[in-house]
C-alpha cells in the first residue's frame, strides 16, 4: 500500500484528492493547519475527510521548521498548499514557493518517490502576477531537485465559480471586463482523479480544464438561472480593476495579491484540454438547493 501526504488537505482541491487517494487503497497523511477543518463540509460542497484519513500532522508554511518530518516514511507527496484568501503579513512567496520549498527538501531528505505539485494554467502569460511567479519559482526548484515530479496546471475551480455564485445570490454581480472570455472550469472531483492518475505516468506537466467551456457572462447566467433569479450583470472596465488593485496594494497588501490574479484571469481566455464529467450547472443547482 503506497502512503501519501497530502499537503493543503483541508482546501477544496485537497479534499477531493485525500478522497480520491483513499479510494485507491492509499494511506493518507493529511498536513494541515487546522485538524478540525477536515471533519465538515467545505463552502462549496467540498466533502469533510476526517473519516479516510489515516494520519494528520499540523504545520504552517509561513514556519518552515514546522514542515520537518512531514515527509518521513511516505511514498508520494501531492501538495496543492497554496495562498488562495488573504492572510494577514503573509505573501504568496512565503507559502506557494518557500512553504513548499521546505516540504520538497523534506521530500528529498526522506527519500520520497514522487512529488505532485498544483500551479495555474496560462502561468506564462501572468507572471508579473505575484502569486504566479511564487508558484513558477517552486516549479523551478521541483524541476532542479532531481525527484520524479508533474505539474498539475488546472484552470479555475468550480469553487472559483462558486464566488459568482455567492453574488449572483444577493441578486446583482459586477464582472471585470466586458465578460466575454472563456473559461472551461473543473470540478475538484474530476481534478482529483487527474492529480492521482498522474502518479503513475512519466508525465512532467499536465495542463487541464473541466468539460464545458462557457464564457464569463455564461457562467454568472447559468448562477442566476440556478436561483431563478433575473441575469442582472455590471460590466466594471478593466482600468477600474486596475486602479482599484493600485489603491489597495497601497493599504492592504495581502488582498491587493488575491485580486491581481483575479483581475489576470479576467482578462484571458483560460481554455485547457478539456477532462472531467461533472457540470457547472450541476454545481450550481447543488450549491442553490443548500440553506444559508
Ligand atoms: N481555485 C482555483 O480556481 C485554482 C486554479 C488554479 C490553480 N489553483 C491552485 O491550486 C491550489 C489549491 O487551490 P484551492 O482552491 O484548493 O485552495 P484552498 O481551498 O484555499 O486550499 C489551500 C490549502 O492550502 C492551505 N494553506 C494555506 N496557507 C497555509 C499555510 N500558511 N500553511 C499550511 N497550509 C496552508 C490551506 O489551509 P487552510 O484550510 O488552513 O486555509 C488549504 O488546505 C492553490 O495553490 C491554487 O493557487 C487554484
Amino acid at each position: 500500500m503506497k502512503k501519501v501526504l497530502v499537503a493543503g488537505a483541508s482546501g477544496y482541491l485537497g479534499r477531493y484528492v485525500v478522497r480520491e487517494f483513499a479510494e485507491r487503497g492509499c494511506s493518507v497523511r493529511a498536513l494541515v493547519r487546522n485538524p478540525e477543518k477536515l471533519e465538515k463540509e467545505g463552502p462549496n460542497l467540498e466533502p469533510p475527510v476526517a473519516d479516510v484519513v489515516d494520519e494528520v500532522v499540523t504545520g504552517d508554511a509561513t514556519d518552515p521548521s514546522t514542515l520537518k518530518g512531514a515527509c518521513k516514511g511516505v511514498d508520494i507527496v501531492f501538495s496543492c498548499m497554496g495562498l488562495t484568501k488573504p492572510q494577514d503579513n503573509v505573501t504568496s512567496e512565503q507559502i506557494d514557493h518557500l512553504g513548499n520549498r521546505a516540504l520538497l527538501e523534506d521530500a528529498l531528505a526522506n527519500g520520497v518517490k514522487k512529488f505532485i505539485y498544483v500551479s495555474v494554467f496560462n502561468a506564462e502569460k501572468m507572471l508579473d502576477v505575484d502569486v504566479v511567479s511564487a508558484h513558477e519559482r517552486f516549479v523551478a526548484d521541483l524541476k532542479a531537485s532531481g525527484i520524479s515530479f508533474t505539474v498539475i496546471r488546472p484552470t479555475g475551480f468550480f469553487s472559483d465559480m462558486g464566488m459568482f455564485f455567492s453574488m449572483a445570490r444577493s441578486g446583482h454581480m459586477f464582472l471585470l471586463g466586458d465578460g466575454t472570455n472563456h473559461v472551461n472550469p473543473i470540478h475538484g472531483a474530476d481534478l482529483a482523479t487527474i492529480c492521482v492518475d498522474a502518479v503513475e505516468k512519466d508525465i512532467p506537466e499536465i495542463s487541464v480544464g473541466g468539460p464545458d467551456t462557457y464564457t464569463f457572462n455564461e457562467t454568472v447566467t447559468l448562477a442566476f438561472e440556478a436561483l431563478g433569479k433575473k441575469t442582472w450583470i455590471t460590466h466594471v472596465p478593466m482600468w477600474i480593476g486596475d486602479a482599484a488593485l493600485f489603491v489597495t496594494g497601497l493599504i492592504n497588501k495581502p488582498l491587493a495579491g488575491v485580486m491581481s490574479f483575479a483581475i489576470a484571469v479576467s482578462n484571458l481566455d483560460n481554455v485547457a484540454p478539456a477532462r472531467g464529467s461533472r457540470h457547472l450547472k450541476d454545481f450550481y443547482r447543488e450549491l442553490a438547493a443548500k440553506k444559508v
